[in-house]
């Protein structure tokens, strides 16, 4: 598939005061002269703060890491998970149409896109709220067919679960991610046949649902607040710099000196 830039560009991007320290420092990963290598992550974290790519977007990144525009371009119209047109201001809905999906439902899920959202995927809503895609496998089988919403993954859909869903986001609601018929995470839908014991004691959520929960919003466009910056790896450099290297010993003056004498 072709992917442009989009006929609409807005007229600049700046990152948040937050997300160009967090920029900054995943830089200092690197080798110095290596800076590139950051490109992915500084597009993701841009397309979190926009909810799309856009070409001022893509040149202030390449600027930040010293590259030609064209590079930059080419890794953002290369991965599929870069939007490169607009998509709703609340949600952005990507819905998994492979095997599995497919045969517990997908082509329902979209036709509820189609109905409540736009025709066609890549399409803003009227309202400017909700957008839609169909996409590859999200690795979610055993849950299918699911969609992921903003960050999160909501799983074991149905038509009328995922309409449902829609509605809630739309008037302002943060609908739980996971499973949405109360399955812990991915053990067979009637229960547990193996590892039982596990079920005692077990916390309301699985780890990544639990997450969600916290953070408190799904969808949520990042500005970068929402934790703090960690760089643990500039403190080693740092210690490792302030510790001076162990010197090699000394040669045993006397001993050669006396070595020379019997000579
Ligand atoms: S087939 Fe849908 S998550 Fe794998």
């Amino acid at each position: 598939m072709l992917r442009r830039l989009h006929a609409d560009q807005p007229s600049a991007f700046a990152f948040t005061p937050a997300n160009q320290a967090w920029a900054e420092a995943q830089m200092t990963k690197f080798p110095e002269g290596r800076q590139a290598s950051a490109v992915i992550p500084l597009l993701w974290r841009a397309q979190e703060q926009e909810g799309w790519l856009t070409r001022p977007a893509i040149e202030a990144v390449a600027d930040l890491l010293g590259m030609a525009y064209i590079r930059v371009l080419e890794v953002a119209t290369f991965y599929f998970m870069f939007q490169l047109q607009p998509v709703g201001q609340i949600a952005h809905f990507q819905i998994c149409g492979t095997t599995t999906c497919m045969i517990c439902g997908a082509e329902d899920l979209v036709s509820i896109c189609k109905e409540k959202i736009a025709s066609k995927p890549h399409v803003v809503s009227g309202d400017g709220k909700f957008s839609w895609e169909e996409v590859e496998c999200l690795g979610a089988c055993a849950n299918a067919p699911m969609v992921q919403i903003g960050k999160d993954y909501y799983e074991d859909l149905t038509a009328e679960k995922f309409a449902a869903l829609i509605d809630d986001l739309a008037a302002g609601k943060v609908p739980t991610p996971g499973s949405q018929t109360g399955r812990y995470a991915a053990e067979p839908a009637m229960g547990l046949t193996s590892l039982q014991d596990h079920e005692a004691g077990k916390a309301a959520f699985n780890a990544s649902v639990q997450l969600a929960v916290d953070l408190g919003d799904t969808v949520k466009r990042i500005d970068g607040s929402e934790v703090p910056l960690l760089t643990p790896w500039l403190g080693k450099a740092a210690k490792a710099k302030a510790t001076p290297k162990t010197k090699a010993k000394a040669a045993p003056k006397a001993k050669t000196a006396k070595a020379k004498e019997t000579k």
